[in-house]
């Protein structure tokens, strides 16, 4: 078994997933980068490797089941112990209600909500035999208060809330603290295509005038899998320069 920490992070080949994926790394972490682009993913899993860790990208989709098992039975035959899963991976697929497609729907809700489901019940049966682990879901404030033309991605994240705070309930007693960032606008590829009349709008009610960095939300991750988070279980850590205020 491998004497360093181990950490899979979902949908790390770009944006947030990557801050966190480097950011683990330099917190002394193997990291598993479950990435759909492995290509991307080994540019992030190189920058990993500068710190003087092992990183591997496993290539695969968190919708999939197999892909899911895969991507831990890949962990522990390298690794043999998981302590950090990290369930960030997301898509947006915005409509108005009334135009929102079936399709458009099943689609937020199995990346954004149902994998998440599916790799915490994959990974912490293995946290539940060594009687420690953390998971960091990431959420979002739209999952808080809610935000027009996203109903699908909303009850996603909202749903990921209920999710964390349920299994922190369940699993806490066996050592394992399951926590969830919610971030406001960061500057990622998901929001890049903003119209700028949007960005400006939502600027304003942004209180530190500005987006966040992807690495902003990453420190938040680093500090809910540290010691210095070991009190902490259930909660959601908004991240969003006094959006949602
Ligand atoms: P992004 O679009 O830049 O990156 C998302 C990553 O997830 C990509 O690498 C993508 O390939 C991966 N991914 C998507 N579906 C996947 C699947 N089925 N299987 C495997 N990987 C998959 O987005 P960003 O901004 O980095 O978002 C990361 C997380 O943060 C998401 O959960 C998102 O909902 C959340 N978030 C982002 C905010 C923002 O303003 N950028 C605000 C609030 C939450």
């Amino acid at each position: 078994m491998s004497e360093r920490r181990v950490a899979i992070v979902t949908g790390a080949a770009r944006g947030i997933g990557a801050a966190i994926a480097r950011r683990l790394a330099a917190d002394d972490y193997i990291v598993l980068l479950a990435c759909r682009d492995s290509q991307k993913g080994e540019t992030v899993a190189a920058e990993c490797r500068e710190h003087g860790v092992d990183a591997l990208v496993v290539a695969g989709d968190v919708t999939c089941a197999e892909d899911c098992s895969t991507l831990v039975k890949t962990a522990i035959g390298h690794y043999g112990r998981i302590d950090l899963l990290v369930n960030n991976a997301g898509i947006t697929r915005d409509n108005l209600l009334v135009r929102m497609k079936p399709e458009e729907w099943d689609e937020v809700l199995r990346t954004d909500l149902t994998a998440v489901y599916m790799m915490m019940r994959l990974v912490t049966p293995y946290m539940l035999r060594a009687r420690r682990g953390r998971v960091v879901n990431i959420t979002s404030v739209a999952g808080i208060t809610g935000n027009a033309g996203q109903a699908n991605y909303a009850a996603a994240k909202a749903g990921v809330i209920g999710l964390t705070k349920s299994a922190a309930k369940e699993l806490g007693s066996r050592g394992i603290l399951i926590n969830a960032v919610a971030p406001g606008f960061i500057e990622t590829d998901m929001t890049k295509d903003l119209p700028e009349k949007q960005a400006k709008a939502a600027l304003d009610h942004v209180s530190l005038r500005r987006f966040g960095k992807p690495e902003e939300i990453a420190a938040v991750v680093s500090f809910l899998a540290s010691d210095a988070a070991s009190y902490i279980t259930g909660q959601v850590i908004v991240a969003d320069g006094g959006l949602a205020l």
